[in-house]
Protein backbone atom coordinates (compact mmCIF):
# COMPACT_ATOMS: atom_id res chain seq x y z
CA UNK A 1 0.00 0.00 0.00
CA UNK A 2 1.15 3.22 -0.91
CA UNK A 3 1.11 7.01 1.32
CA UNK A 4 -1.04 8.16 -0.42
CA UNK A 5 -3.25 4.82 -0.40
CA UNK A 6 -2.86 4.83 2.98
CA UNK A 7 -3.63 8.47 3.83
CA UNK A 8 -6.60 8.21 1.90
CA UNK A 9 -7.82 5.07 3.73
CA UNK A 10 -7.09 7.01 7.32
CA UNK A 11 -9.38 9.68 6.18
CA UNK A 12 -12.35 6.97 5.09
CA UNK A 13 -11.40 5.31 8.19
CA UNK A 14 -11.99 8.71 10.08
CA UNK A 15 -9.37 7.79 12.62
CA UNK A 16 -5.47 8.81 12.91
CA UNK A 17 -3.64 12.17 14.04
CA UNK A 18 -3.99 13.63 10.68
CA UNK A 19 -7.95 12.96 10.32
CA UNK A 20 -9.77 16.02 10.42
CA UNK A 21 -13.07 13.74 11.40
CA UNK A 22 -14.70 14.63 7.50
CA UNK A 23 -14.37 12.53 4.69
CA UNK A 24 -12.47 13.82 1.28
CA UNK A 25 -12.98 12.16 -2.06
CA UNK A 26 -10.58 14.54 -3.58
CA UNK A 27 -8.42 11.47 -5.13
CA UNK A 28 -10.77 9.69 -7.69
CA UNK A 29 -8.07 7.43 -9.11
CA UNK A 30 -7.18 6.29 -5.32
CA UNK A 31 -11.07 5.85 -4.45
CA UNK A 32 -11.26 3.90 -7.16
CA UNK A 33 -8.20 1.80 -6.78
CA UNK A 34 -9.11 1.15 -3.25
CA UNK A 35 -13.19 0.95 -3.74
CA UNK A 36 -14.15 0.25 -6.87
CA UNK A 37 -13.89 -3.80 -6.59
CA UNK A 38 -16.55 -3.08 -3.57
CA UNK A 39 -18.86 -0.66 -5.13
CA UNK A 40 -19.30 -3.45 -7.89
CA UNK A 41 -19.86 -6.27 -6.17
CA UNK A 42 -22.40 -4.16 -3.56
CA UNK A 43 -23.79 -2.28 -7.09
CA UNK A 44 -25.14 -5.21 -8.87
CA UNK A 45 -26.23 -6.81 -5.70
CA UNK A 46 -28.55 -4.16 -5.56
CA UNK A 47 -29.80 -3.60 -9.11
CA UNK A 48 -30.67 -7.47 -8.73
CA UNK A 49 -32.89 -6.48 -5.86
CA UNK A 50 -34.39 -3.03 -7.50
CA UNK A 51 -35.29 -4.69 -10.69
CA UNK A 52 -35.59 -1.26 -12.48
CA UNK A 53 -37.87 -0.86 -15.65
CA UNK A 54 -36.07 -0.29 -18.98
CA UNK A 55 -36.39 2.79 -20.75
CA UNK A 56 -35.81 4.72 -17.57
CA UNK A 57 -34.69 8.26 -17.15
CA UNK A 58 -32.09 7.67 -14.42
CA UNK A 59 -30.76 9.99 -11.82
CA UNK A 60 -27.60 8.77 -9.70
CA UNK A 61 -26.97 11.24 -6.77
CA UNK A 62 -23.25 10.66 -5.32
CA UNK A 63 -21.32 8.86 -9.00
CA UNK A 64 -17.57 8.96 -7.52
CA UNK A 65 -15.85 7.41 -9.75
CA UNK A 66 -18.87 6.08 -11.95
CA UNK A 67 -18.53 2.79 -11.10
CA UNK A 68 -22.26 2.11 -10.26
CA UNK A 69 -23.51 4.48 -13.30
CA UNK A 70 -21.59 2.19 -15.63
CA UNK A 71 -23.34 -0.85 -13.77
CA UNK A 72 -26.77 0.87 -14.49
CA UNK A 73 -25.89 1.32 -18.05
CA UNK A 74 -25.00 -1.99 -19.04
CA UNK A 75 -27.73 -3.75 -16.94
CA UNK A 76 -30.28 -1.25 -17.14
CA UNK A 77 -30.88 -0.03 -20.60
CA UNK A 78 -31.67 3.26 -19.54
CA UNK A 79 -33.04 5.74 -21.75
CA UNK A 80 -30.91 8.39 -20.21
CA UNK A 81 -28.42 8.57 -17.27
CA UNK A 82 -27.56 11.77 -15.58
CA UNK A 83 -25.46 11.88 -12.27
CA UNK A 84 -24.10 14.47 -9.31
CA UNK A 85 -21.06 14.72 -7.74
CA UNK A 86 -19.85 17.44 -5.42
CA UNK A 87 -16.38 16.21 -6.06
CA UNK A 88 -14.35 17.86 -8.82
CA UNK A 89 -12.25 15.23 -8.83
CA UNK A 90 -14.86 12.42 -8.76
CA UNK A 91 -16.72 13.89 -11.51
CA UNK A 92 -13.51 14.71 -13.69
CA UNK A 93 -12.54 11.01 -13.48
CA UNK A 94 -16.21 9.10 -14.71
CA UNK A 95 -16.37 12.32 -17.06
CA UNK A 96 -12.66 10.52 -18.29
CA UNK A 97 -14.28 6.80 -18.12
CA UNK A 98 -15.63 5.53 -21.44
CA UNK A 99 -19.09 6.00 -20.47
CA UNK A 100 -18.68 9.41 -20.36
CA UNK A 101 -20.69 9.83 -23.95
CA UNK A 102 -23.87 8.28 -22.46
CA UNK A 103 -23.74 10.34 -19.00
CA UNK A 104 -24.64 13.90 -18.51
CA UNK A 105 -22.70 14.41 -15.62
CA UNK A 106 -22.54 17.53 -13.22
CA UNK A 107 -21.34 18.76 -10.25
CA UNK A 108 -23.26 19.25 -7.81
CA UNK A 109 -24.81 18.51 -3.88
CA UNK A 110 -27.85 16.32 -3.06
CA UNK A 111 -29.05 19.32 -1.14
CA UNK A 112 -29.56 20.89 -4.27
CA UNK A 113 -30.27 18.94 -7.29
CA UNK A 114 -29.80 21.07 -10.54
CA UNK A 115 -33.10 19.71 -12.01
CA UNK A 116 -37.04 20.99 -12.41
CA UNK A 117 -39.53 18.58 -10.12
CA UNK A 118 -40.52 15.33 -11.93
CA UNK A 119 -37.68 14.78 -14.24
CA UNK A 120 -36.58 11.18 -12.80
CA UNK A 121 -38.22 7.76 -13.27
CA UNK A 122 -35.25 6.70 -10.65
CA UNK A 123 -33.20 8.32 -8.68
CA UNK A 124 -30.39 6.48 -6.80
CA UNK A 125 -27.12 6.29 -3.96
CA UNK A 126 -25.07 4.26 -3.91
CA UNK A 127 -22.93 4.49 -0.83
CA UNK A 128 -23.69 8.35 -0.47
CA UNK A 129 -26.64 8.83 2.27
CA UNK A 130 -24.42 8.63 4.98
CA UNK A 131 -22.23 11.35 3.57
CA UNK A 132 -25.25 14.12 2.96
CA UNK A 133 -25.10 16.75 5.86
CA UNK A 134 -28.92 17.45 5.58
CA UNK A 135 -29.85 13.89 4.87
CA UNK A 136 -33.54 14.80 5.16
CA UNK A 137 -33.30 17.60 3.03
CA UNK A 138 -30.85 15.35 0.32
CA UNK A 139 -34.10 12.62 0.07
CA UNK A 140 -36.49 15.55 -0.31
CA UNK A 141 -35.03 16.67 -3.38
CA UNK A 142 -34.18 13.18 -4.73
CA UNK A 143 -37.86 12.82 -4.00
CA UNK A 144 -39.06 16.43 -5.32
CA UNK A 145 -37.14 15.46 -8.99
CA UNK A 146 -39.20 11.96 -9.34
CA UNK A 147 -42.09 11.70 -11.50
CA UNK A 148 -44.88 10.77 -9.49
CA UNK A 149 -45.04 7.15 -9.17
CA UNK A 150 -41.06 6.67 -10.01
CA UNK A 151 -38.62 5.08 -7.86
CA UNK A 152 -36.25 6.48 -4.88
CA UNK A 153 -33.30 4.31 -4.09
CA UNK A 154 -30.31 3.65 -2.13
CA UNK A 155 -27.75 1.86 0.15
CA UNK A 156 -24.58 2.19 2.46
CA UNK A 157 -23.08 -0.41 4.29
CA UNK A 158 -24.39 -1.66 7.57
CA UNK A 159 -21.97 0.67 9.85
CA UNK A 160 -23.67 -0.40 13.18
CA UNK A 161 -23.00 -4.41 12.29
CA UNK A 162 -19.45 -3.76 10.92
CA UNK A 163 -20.39 -4.90 7.65
CA UNK A 164 -18.43 -2.95 5.27
CA UNK A 165 -15.35 -3.90 3.29
CA UNK A 166 -13.15 -1.83 5.27
CA UNK A 167 -13.31 -4.07 8.02
CA UNK A 168 -10.86 -6.15 8.32
CA UNK A 169 -8.26 -3.00 7.55
CA UNK A 170 -9.93 -0.95 10.67
CA UNK A 171 -9.49 -3.37 12.81
CA UNK A 172 -5.85 -4.52 11.85
CA UNK A 173 -5.46 -0.50 12.28
CA UNK A 174 -6.91 -0.36 15.33
CA UNK A 175 -5.11 -3.71 16.79
CA UNK A 176 -1.94 -1.44 15.85
CA UNK A 177 -3.32 1.54 17.75
CA UNK A 178 -3.11 -0.70 21.12
CA UNK A 179 -0.25 -2.40 20.76
CA UNK A 180 1.46 1.32 19.67
CA UNK A 181 -0.26 2.65 23.11
CA UNK A 182 0.57 -0.51 25.27
CA UNK A 183 4.00 -0.18 24.13
CA UNK A 184 4.40 3.59 24.81
CA UNK A 185 2.87 2.97 28.29
CA UNK A 186 5.57 0.20 29.12
CA UNK A 187 8.43 2.89 27.93
CA UNK A 188 6.83 6.07 30.13
CA UNK A 189 6.50 3.81 33.34
CA UNK A 190 9.04 3.97 35.88
CA UNK A 191 10.74 0.36 36.63
CA UNK A 192 8.54 0.21 40.03
CA UNK A 193 5.48 1.34 38.27
CA UNK A 194 5.98 -1.09 35.54
CA UNK A 195 6.29 -3.92 38.74
CA UNK A 196 2.92 -3.00 39.97
CA UNK A 197 1.48 -3.11 36.67
CA UNK A 198 2.46 -6.33 35.99
CA UNK A 199 1.14 -7.35 39.42
CA UNK A 200 -2.09 -6.42 38.26
CA UNK A 201 -2.27 -8.17 35.27
C1 LIG B 1 -18.45 6.18 -1.06
S1 LIG B 1 -18.55 7.22 -2.48
C2 LIG B 1 -19.66 6.30 -3.50
C3 LIG B 1 -19.42 6.55 -4.95
C4 LIG B 1 -20.18 5.68 -5.93
N1 LIG B 1 -21.61 5.94 -5.84
C5 LIG B 1 -19.87 4.22 -5.72
O1 LIG B 1 -20.81 3.43 -5.53
O2 LIG B 1 -18.69 3.86 -5.76
C6 LIG B 1 -19.52 8.55 -1.88
C7 LIG B 1 -19.70 9.67 -2.88
O3 LIG B 1 -20.69 10.55 -2.36
C8 LIG B 1 -20.30 11.86 -2.72
N2 LIG B 1 -20.96 12.81 -1.82
C9 LIG B 1 -20.53 13.25 -0.62
N3 LIG B 1 -21.37 14.17 -0.13
C10 LIG B 1 -22.35 14.31 -1.05
C11 LIG B 1 -23.49 15.15 -1.14
N4 LIG B 1 -23.80 16.02 -0.16
N5 LIG B 1 -24.28 15.06 -2.23
C12 LIG B 1 -23.98 14.18 -3.21
N6 LIG B 1 -22.90 13.36 -3.19
C13 LIG B 1 -22.10 13.44 -2.12
C14 LIG B 1 -18.79 11.86 -2.61
O4 LIG B 1 -18.19 12.95 -3.31
C15 LIG B 1 -18.45 10.49 -3.15
O5 LIG B 1 -18.17 10.54 -4.52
Amino acid sequence: MNGSLMLQCIRWLGGGPMADNKTHFDDAATYDRFMGRWSRGVGSVFLDWLAPPAGARWLEVGCGSGTFTGQVLDACAPASMSTVDPSKSQIYYASGQPISQRVDFRIADAQALPFPDATFDVVASALVLNFIPDRPRGLSEMRRVTRPGGVVAGYVWDFAAERGPTRPLRSAMLARTAFTQARTLELVLSPAERSVKSSMT
